[in-house]
């Protein structure tokens, strides 16, 4: 509501927030800058006790200017789940999953669909094209079916197949293309200079990212607005990481929590780790990753767009880059499943794969305050479910 402007990080360029914009002209990301001062003189954080439990409740600082845009489906504020069996094992006093299952169309895409359609809607957006890994497209056709906006969107082959089922039954137009996300964006990219239409991508408008960064306010606030220590993330495209930080540093700019941020630790899979090579050669932005391939579709992102953003995040908050392999992203979706009752996707599994690294490592010690953040359920993914049900007869007697 308090939105001011919207900002180019990289050549410092201002723009106006109130119209359809994709990039920068230099072609980096724009983010949004709001009114500090009309947002604290508007707003109490005990206030929000009283408010609706969704991520609509932090409306002051969101970019829709007039409530009747909002396109809602009762997303955000999402449980903090304790896991003290798995936290025992690992020699964590206090380990908890952020757990995004519960949103509408099973993940955390929800958010940035949410505040991003609803935005688009608010500025008069007809039609909207996007290349997706499948879920973000989910969650985009489903907020467009609401608000009657069409959602053109292109998804690599072998992509899930329950993405395209989703996709089929919400009534957006989806073309499966073959290669990764990046060539999906290429046609894409083609589609929206000839017809006109709104991009939607990761960082190629300005409003997806503001639906993620209440993941930052909402652990804050679930932690009686302190940070935790350590936020453990899965990346691909990097706007979960980015939006947790910059949802923070705007409850820093508004005075609601201290000078503390949680060190937030990026993990991505083996098999398309850009992020991390790039971390760990001191890189500001990342290279391409050939051949990506990964039981975690979702964070196939070979080379993210606004990955300098990511890298800036992770190091200033003192965070790190980390790759985890396939099976050991199998056995931790297993035993979140099976010891701690949350049936994860495999992308929200990552993080509890990189755990026992970190610990070993001392980049986490046992009395840090650990927050995994799971980015979706399980049961869009019966392709990594490992099940053995045995055959009965009916008269047959079972122990
Ligand atoms: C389930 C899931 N987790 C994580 C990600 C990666 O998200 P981000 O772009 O924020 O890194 C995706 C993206 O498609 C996803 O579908
Ligand atoms: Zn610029």
């Amino acid at each position: 509501m308090f939105v001011k402007e919207l900002h180019c990080l990289r050549c410092g360029t201002v723009h106006a927030a109130d119209q359809v914009i994709q990039t920068c002209s230099c072609g980096a990301p724009l983010l949004a800058v709001y009114d500090s001062g009309q947002i604290t003189a508007a707003l109490r954080k005990e206030d929000l006790a009283a408010r609706p439990n969704s991520l609509w409740r932090y409306r002051e600082l969101l970019p829709v200017r007039d409530a009747a845009h909002i396109v809602s489906m009762n997303e955000g504020m999402t449980p903090l789940i304790p896991l003290e069996k798995l936290g025992r094992e690992l020699g964590l006093t206090d380990l908890r999953l952020k757990d995004e299952s519960p949103q509408p169309t099973g993940t955390f895409k929800a958010r940035g669909a949410s505040v991003g359609v609803s935005r688009a809607k608010e500025l008069g957006v007809r039609t909207l094209a996007m290349p997706t890994n499948g879920n973000a497209g989910g969650a985009w056709a489903a907020y467009c079916a609401r608000a009657g906006i069409r959602a053109v969107l292109v998804m690599p082959r072998n992509a899930p197949a329950m993405n395209r089922m989703e996709i089929g039954m919400l009534g957006a137009s989806l073309f499966l293309v073959g290669g990764v996300i990046t060539d999906a964006g290429t046609v894409v990219n083609r589609a929206i200079t000839e017809h006109g239409w709104l991009n939607a991508a990761t960082f190629k408008e300005p409003w997806r990212i503001e639906g993620k960064k209440t993941l930052g306010f909402e652990l804050a606030e679930q932690f009686g607005w302190e940070a935790p220590d350590a936020v453990l993330v899965p990346c691909g495209g990097g706007l979960g990481i980015i939006g947790i930080y910059k949802g923070l540093r705007e409850l820093q700019k508004i005075g609601w929590i201290g000078p503390k941020l949680p060190r937030l630790i990026a993990v991505q899979s083996a098999g398309c780790a850009p992020m991390v090579r790039a971390f760990r050669e001191g890189k500001p932005d990342v290279e391409f990753w050939e051949n990506a391939k990964t039981c975690a579709f979702g964070i196939t992102a070979p080379r993210p767009l606004g990955a300098f953003l990511t890298l800036e995040a992770l190091h200033k908050t003192n965070g790190c880059a980390v790759a985890v392999d396939d099976a050991a992203i199998l056995r931790a979706q297993k035993a979140l499943a099976a010891r701690e009752g949350c049936h994860v996707c495999p992308e929200g599994a990552a993080p509890l794969a990189a755990l026992p690294e970190l610990r070993r490592s001392g980049i986490i010690g046992p009395r840090d305050r650990v927050v995994l953040l799971n980015t979706g359920t399980g049961l869009k993914y019966p392709e990594t479910a490992d099940y053995k049900a045995r055959e009965i007869a009916p008269d047959a007697s079972i122990a």
